[in-house]
């Protein structure tokens, strides 16, 4: 099983990670997640990204696919993972690609830019283990504390609405283009090896969301085409 989570910032890839990961026995690999503890632990990688993760820009696609390769050689991704926030451009898409790194399914996550914004000022998240919270949308049992640990909760530096409104921008310039790019590849010879497309209603209760990519990836598998 291995799958590619697509979608804008806020869109709710980390939230739907979660529950796909489990329900598939699959790593979750965010860079974004493994970004954010090469800062927090100062490597010259974190020294190096920080500055531009602030800005809400991309770090260099030459470091993402060395962390990204790094990380797939690990054993526990031996029978599949679930790529959050990788590729996010055409360049890292193309590398993966070349390194023989595989999808077998893009799920995209819609959401309307407005409501993009109005989520990452409530979020918060849960450090160590990257599990995500909104104030009033997806709150803890315990008000700034995780569910799993008790440990306090952070706002991510990069959730003012400045900073959201470029990440947006960053997006729609260089990342929605994968859509057009795997669609390419269905539309070429190869389709057996072409990922397959499932364009999922970003919007409403998390639980009708998460209900529903499952719904689409079991479909798929059985060999349906019609999502
Ligand atoms: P990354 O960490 O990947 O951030 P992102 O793509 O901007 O996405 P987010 O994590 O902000 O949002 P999400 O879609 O995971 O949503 P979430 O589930 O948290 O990247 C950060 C930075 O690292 C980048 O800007 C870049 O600098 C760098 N980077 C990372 N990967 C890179 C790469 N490959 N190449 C280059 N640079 C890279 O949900 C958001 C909020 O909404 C939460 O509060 C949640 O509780 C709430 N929510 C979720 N679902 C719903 C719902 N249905 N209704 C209401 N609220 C909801
Ligand atoms: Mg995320």
């Amino acid at each position: 099983m291995k799958i590619l989570l697509l979608g804008p910032p806020g869109s709710g890839k980390g939230t739907q990670a979660k529950f796909i990961c489990e329900k598939f026995g699959i790593p979750q690999i965010s860079t974004g997640d493994m970004l954010r503890a090469a800062v927090k632990a100062q490597t010259s990688l974190g020294l190096a990204a920080q500055k531009i993760m602030e800005a809400g820009d991309l770090v260099s696609d030459d470091i993402i696919l060395g962390l990204v390769k790094e990380r797939l050689n690990n054993p526990d991704c031996q029978h599949g993972y679930l790529l959050d926030g990788f590729p996010r451009t055409i360049a890292q898409a193309e590398g993966m690609r070349a390194m023989g790194i595989e999808i077998e399914f893009i799920v995209e996550l819609q959401v309307d830019d407005e409501e993009i914004v109005r989520r990452l000022s409530g979020r918060r998240i849960h450090e160590a283990s990257g599990r995500t919270y909104h104030i009033d949308f997806n709150p803890p049992k315990v008000k700034g504390h995780d569910d799993h640990t008790g440990e306090p909760l952070l706002q991510r530096a990069d959730d003012r609405e400045e900073t959201v409104r470029n990440r947006l921008q960053v997006y729609h310039r260089q990342t929605a283009p994968l859509i057009e790019f795997y669609s390419a590849l269905v539309a070429g010879n190869n389709q057996a090896l072409s990922p397959r497309h499932i364009r999922i209603q970003g919007s409403g209760e998390i639980r009708e969301i998460q209900q529903s990519i499952l719904r689409n990836i079991e479909a798929q598998r059985a060999g349906s085409r019609s999502f």
